[in-house]
């Protein structure tokens, strides 16, 4: 799919020809003289138009423009949320067969972040999963163009969309592939792929290579399956080789069935998710790729799947980490801090400006924060103030949460130097407290995504977050040097 901005005004984009345009109303809409305009002027008059948030009129063929179905629909105040309301509507609305070309329009001046919201509507509401359907019902919608009389305005922010929009996609596809269509192999390949991009390399790492750098704690999740373990190292280099690197470490378990202490049936298959963090790290390279800032970024995954054979690990196991810090693993569903905390340990060789941690690590902070926003835990403030500044301009939101040491008392443990779990109270934090014993080197932040990374019920499917936070945080990296 691909995206133009055009500075166009009512009177021409009414005189392009497109599949379908959607014109979006503001509350103050003050009609000018071309024959769309006065359209629109009048059925607000009538009654028949109402600019509250995704209140639509829907024409076909009107006289008035050269599209085949016109939609008017309300945007309210125009803000971020409202206009993704609308477009989200409009959408809906022209979901005919076969929409190849589409122009949205902002029928006055448009503010940058109701030009980020239409970007990312529109991909949202046009994405369709394929991969595993024998009858796909690919998109078909292949030009976007977006209108606004400012256009030469917002042309950074919409261009800064479309890259977003690029990585997001890639990792709900990951996101959204069944476990044994996304094994930790062919998440490996996937980021070869991306190595042909301009400016990124690849490196796979395998059990034996693992064994060596002394992973014990990623090692022990992986001996429950049958699918070998990979170590995925990603390289963007959008700076000089002496510049110190952001390195991006993603959960990758690609499929988790809580091990020996295994998870209940129901929404079992919701686990094929535990690998969004790593989707996410695809995706922010691929965006990375497309908008090319000038930094250093290093992406992490260690993946594996987290089942139950005879060689499984057993609660009560002590493995030692790479760290050398020897780890009880009390239930085997916590196991998502086991693959990260070597990887976050790996991460010390890069001599990280930050490392930031992407993971669908706990149900505790999906009751915390449900599908809103993330949880992020920070080392550092500027740190965790410029993730949470990221998160707003990108509308892909998070919150900071706490890490006083006091969370970390349940980690105790006779029989290691520290425990896999702790109790049932605050289980985000003291996840991320125990990630925290492996980041003393660098400043550090952790996002919990498993209430924002996919959506669950009838509309089950990968939200592509937080490509957008992470891409905006790391854009305001390359401007801020
Ligand atoms: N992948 C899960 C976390 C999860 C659960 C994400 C539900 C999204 C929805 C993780 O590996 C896990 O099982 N965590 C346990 C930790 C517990 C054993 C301390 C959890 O949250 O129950
Ligand atoms: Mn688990
Ligand atoms: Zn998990």
């Amino acid at each position: 799919m691909n995206f133009e901005l055009k500075p166009f005004s009512l009177l021409e984009a009414s005189t392009e020809k497109c599949d379908a345009l959607v014109v979006l109303v503001p509350q103050d809409f003050k009609a000018a003289k071309d024959d769309l305009s006065e359209l629109i002027g009048q059925a607000m008059k009538a009654g028949d138009l109402e600019t509250k948030i995704a209140k639509l009129l829907c024409l076909y063929k009107p006289v008035q423009a050269h599209a085949i179905r016109v939609v008017l629909v309300g945007i309210g105040s125009g803000s971020a949320r409202d206009v993704r309301s609308a477009v989200l509507a409009a959408m809906a609305s022209v979901k005919a067969p076969g929409l190849k070309k589409l122009l949205v329009c902002f029928a006055s001046p448009a503010r940058e972040e109701a030009v980020r919201a239409v970007v990312v509507a529109v991909a949202d509401a046009s994405y369709s999963y394929t991969h595993t359907k024998s009858k796909p019902e690919a998109r078909t919608l292949s030009k976007v163009l977006v209108a606004a009389t400012n256009a030469a305005e917002v042309q950074i922010t919409f261009d800064r969309a479309a890259g977003i929009v690029a990585g997001a996609e890639l990792a709900k596809e990951w996101a959204n592939r069944p476990a044994n269509h996304a094994t930790p192999t062919l998440l490996a390949q996937a980021a070869k792929d991306l190595a042909k991009l301009p400016k990124i390399s690849c490196e796979v790492l395998g059990p034996k290579d693992v064994a060596k750098l002394g992973m014990g704690a990623f090692m022990a999740v992986a001996q429950g399956s049958d699918q070998p373990l990979r170590f995925i190292v990603l390289r963007y280099s959008g700076a000089a080789k002496s510049e110190a690197p952001t390195v991006l470490v993603g959960k990758g378990i690609t499929f988790d069935c809580g091990g020996i202490s295994i998870k209940p049936a129901p929404e079992m298959d919701e686990m094929k998710f535990d690998m969004s963090g790593a989707a996410s790290v695809l995706g922010t390279f691929r965006s990375l790729a497309v908008l090319k800032p000038a930094i250093n970024v290093v992406g992490l995954i260690p993946a594996c799947e987290n089942l139950i054979n005879g060689q499984a690990v057993k609660p009560g196991d002590v493995v030692t980490s790479m760290s050398g810090q020897t780890i009880e693993i009390l239930n085997t569903d916590a196991e998502g801090r086991l693959v990260l905390c070597d990887a976050l340990t790996y991460a010390e060789r890069f001599k990280p400006t930050a490392v930031v941690d992407v993971a669908t690590l706990t149900g505790a902070c999906v009751i915390a924060l449900g599908g809103v926003r993330s949880g992020m835990y920070a080392s550092q403030d500027d740190l965790g103030n410029a993730l949470f500044a990221a998160g707003e301009m990108a509308q892909d939101l998070c919150w900071r949460m706490p890490l006083d040491d006091e969370y970390a008392e349940g980690l105790k443990t006779s029989f290691a130097d520290v425990a896999n779990v702790a109790g049932r109270a605050g289980g985000s934090i003291t996840a991320a407290k125990f990630l925290q014993r492996f980041t003393e080197k660098f400043p550090w932040a952790h996002l919990d995504i498993a209430g924002t990374a996919w959506k669950g019920g009838a509309a089950k499917g990968a939200t592509g977050r937080p490509v957008g936070l992470l891409i905006e945080y790391l854009v305001a990296q390359a401007y801020n040097k």
